[in-house]
C-alpha cells in the first residue's frame, strides 16, 4: 500500500521550463515515470494558473494526461494544490471580485477540479502553505506581493474550512490535506498546523492528513524531529505524507558534487523515508522530481543543485540505491 511518488515536471510555459514539456515529450523520462513509481504529483499542471488560466476557461490537457497515463501503468495520483498564495492567474489575483464572487469562485474551482479526478486522486493537497515563516506563524492574510493569500485575506480563516468541506462534497474517499515546507521538526510552523488540525477536526472539518514538503539541504543538516513530528500527528488519527522532497547541495558552477555531499543527500533522503515508515499512516513518499535534469532547485536557489536522485542521464544516484534497500 506504499506509495512512492514523483512529482511530474511540466506545466508549459513556467520561467524554469525552458525546454520542451517533459512529460509529453522525453521518451526516456516517461519510461522512468513509469518504472520507478506507483504515485505521480503534477509539479505544476493542477495549479492554478494552469488549470483555470482564465476566469471561465479550464485547461484541464496535462492533468488529464497524467491521469491516463497513471491508470495506465497503474499508478496512483497526488492532487496538487486548490488554495495557494502563490501560481495563481492574473485574473484572479488582479480581478476586482467582491467576498461573494470570490467565495463563489473558490467553490467552482474546487469542485470542478476535485470531482473530475474523482477517485482517480487519492490525496489532495487542498490547503498549501497557509502560515507564515519565522517564530511566530500566522495565517498568510497579508498582500499577494508579500507572500499573502488571496482567500484568506478576502475572506477570512473560516474559508479554509469550507475549502476541505467543498473538497469531500466533490470526493468522499480522497484523503485532504494540509502541506508546507519548513515543517519537518516539531516547531512553531509545525504546531501552528498541530493547533489549527484539533480546531477544525473539533468543529467536524473533514481533515484528512498533514503533508510534510520536505525541501532539504545538505547544509542545513537533517531535521531529526521528523518521526516525532510525524507521529503526533498520526496520534491524532490523521495521515501523513512526505510530498516534495528533495535534498540540495551547494556545488560551483561547472563542478559536480563531492562523495562526501552524494553520501550525506543519500543519508537524507533514507532518514526521511525510514521516519515514514516507521510512522503508522504514513503511506506516501514523494520526490520533487526524479532527474536533475528538471528539477526546480537551480532555478530557485542560485548556486544548488544536483537535489534528486538521478543526475541529467538517469544514473542512479547512493540516494536511490540506499532508499531502494530500504523499503
Ligand atoms: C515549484 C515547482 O517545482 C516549479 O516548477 C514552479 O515553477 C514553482 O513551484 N512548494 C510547493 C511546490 O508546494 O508547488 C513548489 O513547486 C515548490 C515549493
Amino acid at each position: 500500500d506504499f506509495h512512492i511518488g514523483t512529482a511530474v515536471a511540466g506545466g508549459g510555459h513556467h520561467v524554469d521550463q525552458p525546454y520542451p514539456d517533459p512529460f509529453f515529450n522525453d521518451e526516456e523520462y516517461r519510461y522512468v515515470l513509469a518504472k520507478e513509481f506507483n504515485s505521480l504529483s503534477p509539479e505544476n499542471q493542477a495549479k492554478w494558473e494552469f488549470i483555470h488560466p482564465e476566469q471561465d476557461v479550464y485547461n484541464f490537457e496535462a492533468m488529464d494526461a497524467i491521469a491516463k497515463f497513471a491508470k495506465r501503468n497503474r499508478q496512483e495520483v497526488r492532487g496538487h494544490t486548490l488554495f495557494w498564495h502563490s501560481q495563481n492567474p492574473a485574473w484572479l489575483e488582479q480581478g476586482n471580485f467582491s467576498k461573494e464572487e470570490l467565495r463563489a469562485i473558490l467553490k467552482d474551482h474546487i469542485q470542478t477540479v476535485v470531482g473530475r479526478y474523482k477517485g482517480q486522486v487519492y490525496q489532495w493537497d487542498v490547503a498549501n502553505e497557509i502560515f507564515t515563516d519565522g517564530p511566530n506563524p500566522v495565517l498568510r492574510t497579508g498582500p499577494t506581493a508579500q507572500g499573502g493569500n488571496i482567500w484568506l485575506r478576502e475572506l477570512g480563516p473560516e474559508i479554509i474550512a469550507d475549502a476541505f468541506r467543498w473538497a469531500h462534497e466533490a470526493d468522499p474517499e480522497a484523503t485532504l490535506m494540509f502541506n508546507d515546507y519548513g515543517v519537518e521538526n516539531i516547531n512553531p510552523k509545525s504546531t501552528a498546523y498541530y493547533n489549527l488540525i484539533q480546531e477544525l477536526l473539533a468543529q467536524g472539518v473533514p481533515v484528512d492528513g498533514f503533508a510534510i514538503q520536505g525541501h532539504l539541504s545538505t547544509r542545513f543538516g537533517f531535521p531529526g524531529g521528523l518521526q516525532e513530528n510525524l507521529q503526533r500527528f498520526s496520534d491524532l488519527g490523521l495521515e501523513t505524507a512526505i510530498t516534495e522532497i528533495d535534498v540540495r547541495m551547494d556545488v560551483p558552477v561547472g563542478q559536480q558534487p563531492t562523495a562526501e555531499q552524494e553520501t550525506r543527500q543519500a543519508s537524507d533522503y533514507d532518514r526521511a523515508l525510514e521516519a515514514c515508515l516507521a510512522v503508522e499512516g504514513c503511506n506516501s513518499f514523494t520526490v520533487w522530481g526524479a532527474t536533475d535534469k528538471y528539477s526546480w532547485v537551480p532555478v530557485f536557489f542560485s548556486g544548488e543543485g544536483f537535489a534528486t536522485v538521478m543526475t541529467d542521464d538517469f544514473d542512479r544516484k547512493p540516494a536511490y540505491f540506499q532508499m531502494r534497500d530500504s523499503l
